[in-house]
């Protein structure tokens, strides 16, 4: 038997992300950003403890000591192989799903030991994603006009019909404005830019580009979703603070700025990804209560394969308050 991740993990991670949003679903709108990401970190803890593989959190909630669970550095899994990385974010969008809007979701990724790449001490990334018939099209040495026109180029249509994903920030206030100058449309979204890559990889979600700075965490989980997608992501390392500056610089030298694919965020084409809708979005539909009932909506991919499943799990309330520790 081979020590690598041969087995399609995704469809066992797919339990993971179900539990951490069914766990965090009770605080949409509720105003508790903290409760919510403690819910779904106790539930996707529990259940990840029932994986069988060997492994350690690469992105995870914090340092040890700041994050008392899924820090960097926990081991998880139940130690057998295969050995792999682990990438989780129990809840991208505290903020979305404190305030009830759409796009919040559970996500995880996982791939080869020592595939991942460690982001430092490197919180912020620019980044350009774009769906596979524009993966040619992208270069971010260039400016956001002359992408937008190759990328509309590679799509066959017009500037004014792309539509570009970019978190509503005062630091996009220049970025907005050169995207809204070619003419494109462009969707601005508080928070969420997992969600936001996720759409700019699958065809039928109305974004066609994703652009601007977000979390390097978040960063390398939306690119085992490019990878899987055949997608394409460029991005660089973007520091927000003066202090983040110095602590990037110290830690990368030079090559602080260059310039990074899904290919070097994750290095091995044995990696996984599974993401399920807390709250409603254009990419997933959110948890919904219904007659004893509870329906989560996920997605789970495989790089190697590039197989992409939507699975839909109806949860069965009296059964699972019988059997599980977790409140769902
Ligand atoms: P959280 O779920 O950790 O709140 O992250 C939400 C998010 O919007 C990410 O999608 C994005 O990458 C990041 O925050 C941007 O950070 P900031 O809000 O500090 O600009």
């Amino acid at each position: 038997m081979s020590d690598r991740p041969e087995r399609n993990l995704a469809l066992e991670l797919v339990r993971v992300t179900e539990a951490a949003a069914l766990a965090a679903a009770h605080y949409m709108g509720t105003g508790d950003k903290e409760g919510g990401d403690r819910a779904a970190v106790n539930a996707m803890r529990l259940i990840l403890g029932t994986v069988e593989m060997d492994g350690v959190i690469v992105i995870g909630e914090g340092e040890k000591d700041q994050a008392p669970m899924l820090y960097n550095g926990e081991r998880v899994g139940n130690g057998r192989p295969p050995a792999v990385d682990v990438a989780v974010d129990p809840v991208e969008g505290t903020r979305l799903l404190a305030l009830g809007r759409p796009n919040a979701l559970s996500v995880i990724a996982l791939a080869e030991r020592w595939s991942m790449w460690n982001p430092g001490p490197s919180f912020y990334m620019e980044k350009l994603v774009v769906g596979k018939q524009a993966r040619e099209a992208i270069d971010l040495r260039l400016g956001p006009a002359e992408n937008l026109h190759r990328i509309a180029e590679a799509l066959g249509k017009p500037v004014r019909n792309l539509t570009v994903f970019v978190l509503d920030k005062p630091r996009h206030e220049a970025l907005i404005r050169e995207i809204r100058a070619t003419g494109a449309r462009v969707s601005l979204q508080t928070d969420g830019d997992v969600a936001g890559a996720l759409m700019a990889c699958l065809p039928g979600t109305g974004i066609d580009v994703l652009m601007g700075v977000g979390g390097t965490p978040e960063g390398v989980l939306a690119a085992t979703a490019v990878k899987a997608t055949g997608s394409a992501m460029q991005c660089r390392r973007a520091p927000q603070s003066e202090a983040e500056r110095a602590r990037v610089l110290a830690a990368c030298g030079e090559t602080w700025d260059e310039i990074l694919t899904q290919d070097d965020l994750v290095r091995s084409e044995d990696a996984f990804f599974a993401a399920t809708g807390i709250t409603a979005g254009a990419l997933l539909q959110g948890v919904r209560y219904e007659d004893g009932v509870i329906i989560t909506h996920s997605l789970v991919m495989r790089v190697k394969t590039g197989t992409i499943r939507y699975i839909k799990a109806i949860h069965q309330m009296d059964k699972l308050a019988r059997i599980s520790s977790i409140p769902y």
